[in-house]
């Protein structure tokens, strides 16, 4: 935990007054929104995109103004957790269920900082199981083209039901093993009906922060 938190507590230094900030899901998030939450205590002009409803809970108690995704074009900085990274910044997102939001807000951020502690930093992306979002509409139907694809998908459950996420859909776990071939993936889920969004992350991320058990470590885009 000492690891998630001194990760999630630095990436604050890289926000400016008057930002709008994506305010990301999961553990490590959690550090990094208490200390958001301290910097508009102090009179910080800041205002949020929550990526779940668990981080807008959280922003509320916490006093951060918050905006929906439709009211703003543009996001300054968005500051999230992730699941799995190479060194070439390829990440996979989504072991909250969270990966739809997250990635809309990433996508409309001029800066994405990934914050960390440093099991997620691995050579090759696969080992954890991809969460991919799917409709609830013909599930059965979605989860059998992912088997036919040889992609291994076990659907998510949660106290013994389907894990049902913020946006009314079910996710499947992909367990497909390292390395993964990322465009092959991206390419046969893209022609699976049922698809909705996949927890591959590429091309996305400035600077990740990562914390170990003698400090934090930035690493900037190669
Ligand atoms: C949620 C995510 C989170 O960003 C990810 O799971 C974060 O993990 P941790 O709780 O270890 O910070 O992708 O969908």
């Amino acid at each position: 935990m000492e690891q998630k938190k001194i990760a999630g507590e630095k990436a604050v230094e890289y926000i400016k007054d008057g930002m709008i900030l994506g305010l990301g899901s999961g553990s490590t998030a959690y550090y990094m929104i208490r200390k958001v939450g301290e910097l508009v205590a102090k009179g910080m002009n800041i205002k949020a995109v929550a990526t779940s409803k668990s981080t807008e809970k959280l922003a509320k108690e916490l006093n951060i103004p918050l905006l929906s995704i439709d009211e703003v074009e543009k996001i300054d900085l968005d500051i999230d957790g992730v699941d799995e990274i190479d060194s070439d910044f390829n990440a996979v997102k989504g072991g909250g269920g969270a990966l739809f939001r997250e990635k809309m807000v990433a996508n409309l951020a001029k800066e994405v900082i990934w914050i960390m502690d440093e099991s997620k930093l691995v050579d090759y992306i696969g080992e954890f199981p991809l969460p991919v979002e799917i409709l609830p509409y013909g599930y059965k139907h979605t989860l059998k083209a992912l088997r036919d694809n040889f992609l291994n998908p076990v659907l998510r459950l949660k106290d013994g039901k389907t894990f049902v996420t913020d946006n009314g859909n079910y996710i499947a776990d992909l367990h497909i093993g390292k390395p993964i071939n990322i465009n092959n993936i991206l390419k046969t889920l893209n022609n699976i009906t049922g698809v909705l969004e996949v927890g591959l992350f590429i091309n996305m991320c400035d600077r990740i922060i990562v914390g170990t058990d003698k400090g934090v470590k930035v690493i900037e885009k190669k």
